[in-house]
């Protein structure tokens, strides 16, 4: 029988006033051409708000190890202690490069689920993804040749193959990827950066964007499954070390780089709190807009357990927020 309660409390909600700080904090930084900098001030403001959060938060994703990361590194507790046990990841600028050269896509995105639920990527820097939308679910194997996936991609959402688009980061690690979905007649958009939102783009309808393949890091593949795991389509990965020093560590790890990583390995939870603030301009976030007395944020904010997705606009005043908070938004 179905157990019905009240309802509680979204903690996506919270998470959205995290991203929103961070994402205000950076946007100082568009186009400065100061990548550590823009990364630095969001990591700060995003610290600051997580410890006002009652939960007991484990980051599982972070910046990095302790010794290079000063502040939500991999391992750090974070949230007031006393709430749910959860594990955390954190990415408070995706795209560093985009916010300092000013171009578009750059999000400040987190991602929370029950303790033990996410999959950690230890000494994994980069995993080949596979991402297609809600119709296509259950018709791919990332392992299969690209022509048989744009076919069947196309089949699903009643296409031609080359009306699909496909995003690809590019890297030089892609040449053959490209030459083998121009062969097919599929187009693609390059993009320097970004394969968080290039994931969510492949899921969300009207992006111009039907499907995302190609290695990328491996924390943002996992962040990116948690809201795929919301919205609906599939994420399909496999580990793929970019160096001999990264191949060993991952292998010392126990990890098999031959195992298809399925949405259900990424992220077993769905008891699922996401949240992503647009920096700069992007298809489905407008970013961070200052507007002399203040700024405004777009944010997109999910919960699992309902499956409920907001897009939330928000207004923010320097005068007084510049009164209480300890974040230099203005
Ligand atoms: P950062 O924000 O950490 O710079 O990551 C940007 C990004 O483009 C990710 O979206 C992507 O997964 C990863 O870097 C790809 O790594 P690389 O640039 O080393 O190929």
């Amino acid at each position: 029988m179905m157990t019905r309660r009240q309802p509680d409390r979204n903690l996506a909600l919270d998470l959205a006033r995290v991203t929103e700080a961070a994402a205000l904090a950076s946007a100082r930084w568009l186009g400065l051409g100061k990548k550590e900098d823009g990364d630095g001030a969001a990591v700060d403001a995003m610290r600051i708000s997580f410890n006002a959060m009652a939960i007991n938060g484990r980051v599982v994703i972070g910046e990095g190890e302790k010794d290079e990361a000063p502040m939500l590194f991999n391992g750090e507790s974070v949230g007031t202690g006393v709430g749910p046990r959860m594990d955390i990841a954190v990415d408070p600028v995706e795209g560093t490069r985009l916010l300092a050269n000013g171009r578009p896509n750059a999000i400040s995105v987190v991602a929370m689920t029950p303790e033990g639920s996410m999959y950690d990527p230890g000494p994994a820097y980069y995993m080949n993804k596979l991402v297609v939308p809600p119709e296509a679910v259950g018709m791919v194997d990332i392992k299969d040749p690209v022509a048989r996936t744009l076919r069947k991609v196309a089949q699903a959402k009643n296409k031609d193959v080359r009306d699909l688009v496909v995003f690809v980061l590019d890297k030089e690690r892609h040449e053959e990827l490209i030459a083998d979905i121009r062969a097919t007649g599929a187009r693609i958009q390059l993009h320097t950066d970004g394969d968080v939102a290039g994931a969510l783009m492949a899921v969300i309808p009207d992006t111009g964007i039907d499907i995302m393949m190609g290695t990328g890091g491996t924390p943002e593949g996992v962040l990116a499954a948690t809201a795929i795991r919301v919205l609906g389509g599939e994420m399909q990965g496999m580990l793929d070390p970019q160096s001999e020093e990264e191949k060993a560590r991952v292998k010392e790890a126990g990890r098999d780089i031959k195992q298809v990583l399925k949405m259900e390995d990424l992220v077993s939870s769905d008891d699922i709190f996401f949240a992503a603030t647009g920096i700069t301009d992007g298809v489905f976030l407008k970013g961070v807009d200052f507007t002399g007395k203040g700024a405004k944020t777009t944010s997109l904010v999910m919960r699992g357990l309902t499956g409920t997705v907001r897009y939330v606009e928000s207004a923010h005043r320097f005068d007084k927020l510049m009164r209480i908070s300890s974040i230099d938004y203005d």
